[in-house]
């Protein structure tokens, strides 16, 4: 389970984050939703590693991540996609992926590439592999081909495949439909109901608030740095706050 616990972070004078708090449990997907600039995407950030809590605490069962850097927080279990990608172009596909399991390659790709040889012939990255083809035949299909070369669609798959390589506990997705055509939406969506009845837990951050509360079981609207309303998807779905200002639907 994840806690995040009053998490304040600020970029010089701007407060991007006051005091969030949200809790994702095993085996659920979670939402959290927010205009432009609430602070998602920092509290992604604060979560991974990626920048550092002024105050508050994070925590992945009994283990504190707020503190750690990110290279060891995905030790720990915490799966991450970024906004924007961010894979590596000149690199093929598989290499990609297999760089998803060396659990520094976010920090230092480098060093990283002189373990893939290495980490090819370990039993689970050969497994991990099998089960992202599972699930991306079209990686399957394309693993020999640089990954610049892929669609953005494609480049998001293979985005969300490699921090599946790393066996995360949970997954952090940040607007991974951002700039994808609306049946690759879909499609995106849907292999995360996947993920999640086959056991992942989840916390995606969305632009469509509407699409997301579809497939979440819990969803958390953020404001300014803060969470403002939380509740079952469901709940969200009806408030009429939420319809007002994050589902384009007028109050009767
Ligand atoms: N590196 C940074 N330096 C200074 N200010 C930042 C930085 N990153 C984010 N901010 C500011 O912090 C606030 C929260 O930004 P954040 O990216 O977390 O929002 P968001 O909810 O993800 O927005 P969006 O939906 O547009 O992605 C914004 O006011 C933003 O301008
Ligand atoms: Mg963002």
């Amino acid at each position: 389970m994840l806690r995040v616990e009053k998490a304040f972070v600020s970029y010089g004078r701007v407060t991007a984050l006051r005091e969030a708090s949200l809790v994702v449990n095993d085996g659920e997907l979670v939402t959290l939703i927010g205009a432009n600039g609430a602070g998602k995407s920092t509290l992604l950030n604060a979560i991974s590693g990626v920048v550092r809590l002024k105050s508050g605490d994070i925590w992945l069962d009994d283990r504190r991540l707020s503190g750690l850097p990110s290279h060891k927080t995905i030790r720990l279990g915490l799966g991450y996609v970024p906004e924007g990608r961010r894979i590596f172009g000149d690199m093929s596909v598989r290499d990609n992926l297999t760089l998803g399991s060396y659990f520094e390659c976010a920090r230092n790709p480098l060093s990283a590439l002189l373990y893939v040889g290495w980490f090819l012939r370990r039993p689970s990255v050969q497994s991990n592999l099998e089960t992202v083809f599972r699930l991306f035949p079209i990686l399957k299909e394309r693993q020999k081909q640089k990954a610049g070369s892929l669609s953005g669609g494609e480049q998001q798959m293979l985005a969300i495949a490699r921090a599946l390589m790393a066996s995360p506990q949970i997954l952090l997705l940040d607007e991974p439909s951002l700039g994808l055509a609306p049946t690759l939406v879909k499609d995106i969506l849907k292999l995360l109901v996947r993920l999640r009845d086959e056991g992942l837990t989840i916390l995606l951050v969305e632009q469509d608030a509407n699409a997301a509360l579809k497939i979440a079981d819990r969803g958390y609207v953020m404001e300014r740095g803060m969470i403002t309303i939380e509740g079952t998807a469901r709940e969200l779905l009806g408030d009429d706050r939420v319809r007002q200002a994050y589902l384009g639907k007028t109050v009767a």
